[in-house]
């Protein structure tokens, strides 16, 4: 452990700004900034005063520490296996891998190089996660059973085209299964334990819909994953862009239950032990708002209900300390590949489909190279269509929209 702070890089100033704004409270120095999209970086590096760079190999030759990537979902993994085979350690949004292929290569990449990889799932650290996290591990609803997670996000047309500029962005074709992360790192977090099989469930492209029709992602309206953990229990894991915001985690012990707020304050829990499990003079209800086990007054002035402050201080933790984090890259790649092969279930009528384990080699020699993808940059014969009910067009009306609020591009021509 030095005293010297620890350097760090982003790539990708959208996403990429939270960690770029919060790195000083975690102990870290920002001191550069990547993204290929020029005017952005401008006011990036208006506001923060570091050097810019738009070409990541360059990025790559700055003095610094560390890289946090925030660039595109699916393309993750490659560039973290660059990023440590240039001696830098890693923090990655989500997905950790685009594919199954990439998990196996992405892990094999953290062992050969030895730099620290921590997965950036910002939920688990919500304020209730960690109080859950807390409470479970100290027994109080004795031995997990049934969870379930949510995450919920509807938006207009407009507001989802301003986010996916371009026909073939990811948020224009990734299945509804892909994006679970979210949902499901808050129940690994809390209970530790880890899915070993899938089987999922797709609420349709809805015609009558026009946040979908008058959009041009070709994906399905939401997905719901049921998964088996490894201690036996059943999860329900929702997500997708039904109508009704939500984010929560509700989890069962044969003890009692907590889960998180669905109204009003949703930072609060509610924890109910019944007369039959509780001790004389402990209440059944007790709905609450907890604080963060750990610096809370920094935790609270960040984003995501204090989950991007944990992110960037839990990485710094872990360079600091040498150990690796608790969301490594085996944890990371396992919540990433719920959503791919969820898909294959869905696709096959919700079929059990089991969850390889890449902690371990003869897991990881089944799915070397596998490519199994709805990204059109992926196609070939054998792939799949980003909905179930096949290959959806945007209507006219959506092009023209999606020219307006693109500045003139054409869905075509991207
Ligand atoms: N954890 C959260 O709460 C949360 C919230 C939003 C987004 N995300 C994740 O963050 C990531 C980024 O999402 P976003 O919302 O910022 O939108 P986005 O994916 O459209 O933005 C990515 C940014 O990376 C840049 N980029 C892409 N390729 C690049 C390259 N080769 N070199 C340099 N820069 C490149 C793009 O120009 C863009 O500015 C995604 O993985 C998404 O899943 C997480």
């Amino acid at each position: 452990m030095t005293d010297r702070k620890i350097r760090v890089g982003v790539v990708g100033v959208m996403r990429g700004m939270s960690f770029a704004r919060g790195a000083g409270a975690a102990g870290m120095e920002l001191v550069a900034l990547c993204d290929t999209w020029t005017e952005k970086l401008k006011e990036a590096s208006e506001e923060l005063g570091v050097t810019t760079y738009s070409d990541y190999d360059k990025f790559l030759t700055h003095e610094m520490d560390a890289v946090v990537l925030a660039n595109y979902f699916h393309e993750h993994a490659p560039f973290a296996v660059k990023a440590m085979e240039a001696g830098f350690h890693v923090m990655s949004e989500c997905a950790a891998c685009g594919t199954l292929g990439e998990g196996v290569e992405l892990i094999r990449a953290v062992e050969r190089t030895g730099r620290i990889y921590m997965f950036a799932e910002n939920c688990a650290y919500f304020v209730y996660n960690q109080e859950m996290r807390r409470l479970y591990r100290q027994g109080v609803i004795g031995k997990f059973l049934y969870g379930e997670c949510e995450y919920v996000h509807p938006d207009s047309a407009e507001e989802k085209l301003a986010r996916s500029v371009g026909w073939n962005h990811w948020r224009n074709w990734i299945p509804a299964t892909y994006y679970c992360t979210h949902s499901i790192a808050p129940v690994m977090y809390i209970t530790d334990t880890w899915p070993v099989q899938v089987n999922a469930f797709i609420v349709p492209y809805d015609y009558d819909d026009p946040t979908k029709t008058m959009h041009t992602g070709r994906g399905d309206t939401a997905a719901v994953i049921m998964m088996k953990m490894d201690n036996g229990a059943v999860v329900k894991s929702l997500h997708g862009a039904l109508r009704g915001h939500q984010l929560c985690t509700r989890i069962h012990g044969n003890k009692g239950l907590m889960e998180s707020l669905r109204v009003m304050n949703t930072n609060m829990l509610r924890l109910h032990r019944a007369p039959l499990d509780k001790d004389a003079g402990e209440p059944v209800e007790r709905i609450y708002l907890p604080d963060f086990p750990e610096r809370h007054q920094d935790a609270v002035k960040t984003g995501h209900s204090g989950g991007d402050f944990f992110t960037n201080y839990h990485f710094a933790q872990a360079i600091s300390t040498g150990k690796q984090p608790y969301l490594d890259v085996y944890r990371g790649v396992q919540m990433s590949i719920v959503g791919i092969l969820a898909y294959q279930s869905a696709l096959k009528g919700g079929i059990p489909v089991d969850v390889p384990d890449f902690r371990k080699e003869e897991d990881r020699k089944k799915y070397e190279g596998d490519d199994w993808s709805a990204n059109p940059a992926l196609a070939k014969p054998g792939q799949p269509m980003s909905s179930i009910l096949g290959d959806i067009q945007p209507s006219e009306e959506a092009k023209a929209l999606a020219r307006k609020v693109w500045g003139g591009l054409d869905w075509s021509e991207s």
